[in-house]
């Protein structure tokens, strides 16, 4: 064998195992995301009357949430509010929703995240209302210690695009690229959303 075959060989061998390294470092990806992170998908959704899809039974940002726990192995927590007094027509909800802003209120919240410092990865999902996140998810922020978790915040909107992440920076938490769908696009074509999701998740990781 001369020098130059085995100058060839060399050059093959390198290739190949920068491939193989970045191969497998996709997979790893995967793999935390399956398995060895533990991810908490809560999210907050109204039924009724909702802008562009008439009267649902389950609300867009549910339909999303249910996705993302679907493939990421996560567990779900609805952010349900104590005395729910939120109308189901639309265009009063709006009005309420507009009130309760201007009142910075923090709505109570049923039930508890059970242990969660255990989760590392918590998804937040809402409908985006007047350009912000509803007061019940700011509640649920509230209750609970961020600090060094990573938080993957998705909304639902129906025109506004990706928006309400307003003081999630100050919780200490890694805040990930967010998502933001249509609330008709979920509600309507389950396997457009089913794949809007899978292309974000891919792109923040696994
Ligand atoms: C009170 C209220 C305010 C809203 N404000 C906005 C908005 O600012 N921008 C937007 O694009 N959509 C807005 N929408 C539409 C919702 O974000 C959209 O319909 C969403 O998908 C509803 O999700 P849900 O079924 O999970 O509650 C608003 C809807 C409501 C009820």
């Amino acid at each position: 064998m001369n020098i130059k075959v085995i100058f060839i060989i060399c050059l093959i061998l390198i290739g190949c195992s920068f491939l193989f390294l970045k191969q497998n470092k996709g997979g790893i990806s995967m793999a935390e995301a399956g398995t060895n992170h533990k991810v908490l998908v809560a999210y907050f959704s109204r039924t009724g009357e909702q802008y562009g899809v008439g009267n649902i039974k389950e609300g867009n940002t549910a339909i999303v949430a249910k996705i993302i726990a679907e493939k990421t192995n996560g567990d779900l927590f609805e952010i349900k509010v104590a005395q729910d007094n939120y109308p189901k027509s639309y265009n009063e909800l709006t009005e309420y929703a507009k009130k309760e802003m201007q009142q910075n209120a923090r709505p109570e919240i049923v039930g508890k995240v059970e242990n969660f410092s255990d989760y590392d990865t918590i998804f937040i999902g809402y409908p985006v209302w007047w350009g912000d996140k509803p007061m019940p998810v700011y509640t649920f922020i509230d209750n609970y210690d961020f600090n060094d978790k990573t938080i993957v915040p998705f909304a639902t909107h129906e025109g506004s695009g990706f928006c309400g992440t307003q003081g999630m920076d100050k919780l200490g938490a890694k805040i990930l690229k967010g998502l933001g769908m249509y609330g008709h696009v979920a509600q309507k074509d389950k396997p457009q959303a089913d794949k809007i999701v899978s292309g974000w998740l891919k792109e923040i990781g696994y």
